[in-house]
């Protein structure tokens, strides 16, 4: 059993890692600060159904409501509890509203880390799981991406703020010994998906009759991962910290099998039974022509194995937005 501090838990994928993490038996106190980049009242909603876990499994389950740069009150709870691990979530996710607002963007993906970093300085807490994403590889024309890759051309703020995050991590984990894993998550989807991603976005379309917004030509691709699998991949890496020492690692979370958004489209189209209207509009500032994940480092260091095919996973997708939208 072990506890674990997470940021970011009341979110699409740290509120679903939290159920995994209690039924395997773990101690979680998260903070988040339902900021309203999508509604909060879904984020209240994951965390109901994380304490319904909590109850079920028996085991603790703490919410701060706070801000990851706020730093006495992270401070605070440092000097109140003991981790024996951390899982970094929380972030300002998105790469088109970062070219909007970088200030905002590098001020809570930079700062909050740094604050959470020299928390875990103070208190000695030594192991960190890093969310990382898979925009740092920017335009890479070499496919898949691997980690041996050069990373030096982010193009969007947000790409910029997670290659700086991977940095500060190196870092910290030289000059303090903290043991970090950074996590290279590939577009991740599945129930309680953010509501300003694609699958989400066009299935409330296609169920709405309205068009289709196409950001160019449909052939650019995204290595679509499904939440079971970065969870799975995202608790092995935890596992793997907590028993070893002197590591600091970065692994691509992908699925190894991307597909052209307009095939993705075929794929929402075909499950809902809806023929769509297709509006294409021009390519947005930001956006990377494809994403293709090499995952041979965490299959080899972590045994990660993607099972969720992009149908199946859609599936899933479809019959949890119907049921939390009342189409049934
Ligand atoms: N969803 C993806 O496809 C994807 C891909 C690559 C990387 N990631 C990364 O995974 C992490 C989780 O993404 P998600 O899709 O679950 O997003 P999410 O927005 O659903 O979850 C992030 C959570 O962090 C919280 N948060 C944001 N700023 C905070 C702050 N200053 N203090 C405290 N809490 C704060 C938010 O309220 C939210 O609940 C992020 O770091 C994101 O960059 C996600």
């Amino acid at each position: 059993m072990a506890k674990i501090f997470i940021t970011g838990g009341a979110g699409f994928i740290g509120s679903t890692a939290s159920e995994r993490l209690l039924k395997e038996g773990h101690d979680i106190v998260t903070i988040d600060n339902f900021n309203d980049y999508y509604d909060p009242k879904l984020k209240a909603e994951n965390v109901r159904i994380v304490k319904e876990a909590a109850e079920k499994y028996g085991r603790s389950y703490e919410l701060i409501r706070g801000d990851v740069r706020d730093r006495e009150v992270m401070a605070k709870i440092f000097a109140t509890h003991q981790f024996d691990v951390v899982i970094a979530w929380a972030a300002n996710a998105g790469v088109r509203p970062s070219i909007d607002d970088p200030y905002f963007y590098m001020d809570v993906n930079i700062m909050g880390l740094t604050n959470l970093l020299e928390c875990m300085r103070q208190r000695d807490v030594k192991k960190l799981v890093f969310i990382s994403s898979s925009s740092v590889y920017g335009n890479n024309k070499k496919v898949p991406f691997s980690e041996k890759d050069a990373v030096d051309h982010p193009i969007s703020p947000y790409a910029a703020s997670k290659k700086s995050g991977e940095l500060l991590c190196f870092t910290y984990h030289s000059l303090f010994n903290i043991d970090i894993h950074c996590l290279r998550y590939f577009t991740v989807y599945g129930p309680r998906q953010r509501p300003d991603l694609a699958i989400n976005k066009f299935t409330r379309l296609m169920l709405e009759g309205k068009p289709i917004p196409m950001f160019g030509d449909g052939t650019t691709s995204r290595d679509y991962t499904y939440v079971d699998d970065i969870v799975d991949g995202t608790l092995r890496s935890m596992y793997y910290l907590l028993k070893n020492d002197d590591v600091y690692d970065i692994f691509n979370l992908g699925g190894s099998h991307p597909i052209s958004l307009k095939a993705l489209i075929e794929v929402i189209s075909k499950e809902l039974n809806i023929v769509p209207e297709i509006e294409e509009l021009p390519m947005q500032p930001g956006d990377v022509n494809i994403t293709y994940s090499d995952f041979s480092h965490a299959q080899e260091v972590l045994d990660y194995n993607p099972k969720v095919r992009i149908e199946e996973g859609i599936h899933h997708f479809v019959e949890w937005y119907k049921k939390v939208n009342n189409y049934d």
